[in-house]
């Protein structure tokens, strides 16, 4: 099954492609991800995509589709799309790709956060800079200061989680990404999943919808 994950920011996208990865075998395309990797690395899609990242803007369209027509030309199926599409462009350059790929999406699983939550979620977030595992510093804290349960690494605070790149992230939302719920709800794909209880809960929602 293909499917497309979103949501506002800080909506539980990546803990819940993480539990589909682990429990249901399957990929994870997030572009959030490639660009941070592409940032880590100093490549010039990384240095490019910082500029717009730090202020919580999009990244140009053309950037973002070159990048995920790459990660799907290496495998296309069982695939969790987060955090793309973004605005109705994206969307429309979906349909066209995998319209040449022969392949479809299943369905559009939207994930429903009450807003005052979302900027407790984001500036409380801790990421290990090692493996990418996600904490918060109320819900989910490390068990030793800022060292990652898993492997060790160094838990820090993403460059963009500051309140005022949370504030700018969440407008840039609501402009551009909300209308996708329009968008997925005409061509009979949109799912959506109370996202404001415990993460297994909101995970076993996502499983009866798979
Ligand atoms: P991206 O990395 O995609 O960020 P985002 O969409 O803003 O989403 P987040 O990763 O911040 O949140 P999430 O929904 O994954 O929540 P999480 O599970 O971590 O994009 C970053 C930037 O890259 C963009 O601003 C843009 O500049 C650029 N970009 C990316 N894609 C692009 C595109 N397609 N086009 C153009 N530009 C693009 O959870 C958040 C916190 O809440 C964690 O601490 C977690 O532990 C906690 N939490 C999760 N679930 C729960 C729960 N149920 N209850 C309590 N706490 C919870």
């Amino acid at each position: 099954m293909n499917i497309i994950l979103f949501g506002p920011p800080g909506s539980g996208k990546g803990t819940q492609s993480a539990e589909l990865v682990k429990s249901l075998g399957m990929r994870q395309v997030s572009t959030g991800d490639l660009f941070r990797e592409a940032i880590k690395n100093k490549t010039a899609v990384g240095v490019r995509a910082k500029e717009y990242m730090d202020k919580g803007n999009l990244v140009p369209d053309g950037i973002v589709l070159e990048m995920v027509e790459e990660n799907l030309s290496k495998s296309a199926t069982n695939f969790i799309l987060d955090g793309f599409p973004r605005n109705l462009e994206q969307a429309a350059a979906l349909d066209a790709l995998l319209n040449r790929m022969n392949i479809s999406i299943d369905k559009a699983i939207f994930l429903e956060v009450d807003k005052k939550d979302l900027i407790r979620r984001l500036v409380g977030r801790r990421v290990c800079s090692q493996c990418g595992n996600v904490y918060h510093v109320d819900y989910k804290p490390c068990r030793k200061d800022s060292t990652c349960d898993s492997c060790g690494g160094a838990v820090v605070q993403r460059t963009d989680d500051t309140e005022e790149v949370v504030v700018s992230r969440l407008g840039v939302y609501e402009q551009y990404t909300s209308p996708l719920r329009d968008y997925y709800k005409r061509v009979g794909k949109y799912n959506e999943v109370n996202g404001n209880r415990s993460p297994h809960d909101v995970f076993e929602d996502i499983k009866k919808l798979m």
